[in-house]
C-alpha cells in the first residue's frame, strides 16, 4: 500500500522567537491547511498558561501545523488529544525495535509522559471568523537530546527527553518528516470519520487513573482521580462529590499531606 505524502509545504527556519507566532502570522495572511513552520531552536518558545519552552538549538523538535478545520469550537479539544496522541504514538514507533522501547501516556490533555516524566508538550492556539473557526495552530515541542542536567533546575525532576530514555543522540532533521506523516493520518482520519478512534486510543493511554491529583483552576483546586474521557474528550474526574466534567485546566500530582 502506498503511503500518503504529507499535502502541505514544510518552512525551516534557523531561529525564531515562536514557531506558533511565524504560524500565526502566516495563517493570517492566508498559509493553508497543514503548513508547517520548523525552527532549530526558538529564543522565546512558549508554553501553555504563558509558560516557556525552553528551547536550544539541537536539542528537541520545535514545529507549529496551521490547520483549518470544518468543526465546531468545541472540537478544538478533540484536535489538542489527537496531536498528543500522534507524539505519542510516533515515539513509540520510533523506538520499538530499540534496547529500550518507550511507551508513553498522556496527562490530559496534551501532555505526553514518559516514566513519569513530561517528554513533549502542545500549544493549540486559535483564530476565529465571527463564530467559525479560521484557523487552528499546533504547536508541538519535543524534547530530543537533552541530559537531564540541561533542563533549568526548576524542571529537571518533572521533564525527559528521548535520549535520557534511551541513551541515544539523534539528527532532529531525521525526526520531522515521520512525525508529520503520523499526525496527518491520524488527524485526517479523524476529520474524515470522526474522533471515535483517537478517544478510544487515547484512553489506553490516559496517565494517573490510579491517583488523585489536583485540577488546577484560575482561583481553585479540585481534587479527584483522573477516570475516563468522554466522546468530546473531556476528562471525568471522579472527586468526593461524584464524577466531575473537565474541560480546562492542568492536572498535577498532589504534594504529600495534602489527603489529610
Ligand atoms: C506546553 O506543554 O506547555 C506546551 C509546549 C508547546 C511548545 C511548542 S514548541 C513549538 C511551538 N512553538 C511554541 O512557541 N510553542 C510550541
Amino acid at each position: 500500500m502506498q503511503r500518503k505524502p504529507y499535502p502541505g509545504s514544510i518552512h525551516w527556519f534557523t531561529s525564531v522567537d515562536s514557531t506558533n507566532r511565524v504560524a500565526r502570522e502566516m495563517a493570517q495572511k492566508g498559509a493553508p491547511d497543514w503548513t508547517v513552520v520548523v525552527a532549530e531552536q526558538q529564543t522565546a518558545g512558549k508554553g501553555r498558561y504563558r509558560r516557556r519552552w525552553f528551547s536550544p538549538a539541537g536539542k528537541g523538535l520545535y514545529l507549529s501545523i496551521i490547520l483549518r478545520p470544518d468543526i465546531l469550537p468545541e472540537q478544538m479539544n478533540l484536535v489538542n488529544l489527537t496531536s498528543a496522541l500522534a507524539v505519542a504514538e510516533f515515539l513509540e514507533k520510533l523506538t520499538q525495535r530499540e534496547k529500550r522501547p518507550l511507551s508513553p501516556a498522556l496527562k490530559w490533555p496534551n501532555d505526553v509522559m514518559i516514566n513519569g516524566r513530561k517528554i513533549s508538550g502542545i500549544l493549540l492556539e486559535s483564530g476565529f471568523k465571527g463564530k467559525r473557526i479560521d484557523y487552528l495552530i499546533a504547536g508541538i515541542g519535543i524534547n530530543v537530546n537533552q541530559d537531564a542536567a540541561e533542563f533549568p533546575p526548576d524542571l529537571r525532576s518533572r521533564t525527559t527527553s528521548l535520549k535520557r530514555e534511551t541513551g541515544r543522540l539523534r539528527p532532529i532533521e531525521a525526526l520531522t518528516a515521520p512525525f508529520l506523516t503520523g499526525f496527518y493520518r491520524r488527524l485526517s482520519a479523524a476529520l474524515q470519520t470522526g474522533f471515535r478512534e483517537v478517544v478510544s486510543q487515547y484512553r489506553n493511554r490516559l496517565y494517573w487513573t490510579d491517583r488523585m491529583v489536583e485540577l488546577r483552576l484560575p482561583g481553585r483546586i479540585l481534587r479527584g482521580v483522573p477516570e475516563d474521557l468522554d466522546e468530546w474528550g473531556f476528562l471525568r474526574l471522579r472527586t468526593d462529590r461524584g464524577l466531575i466534567k473537565i474541560t480546562a485546566g492542568d492536572l498535577w500530582e498532589m504534594t504529600e499531606g495534602d489527603e489529610s
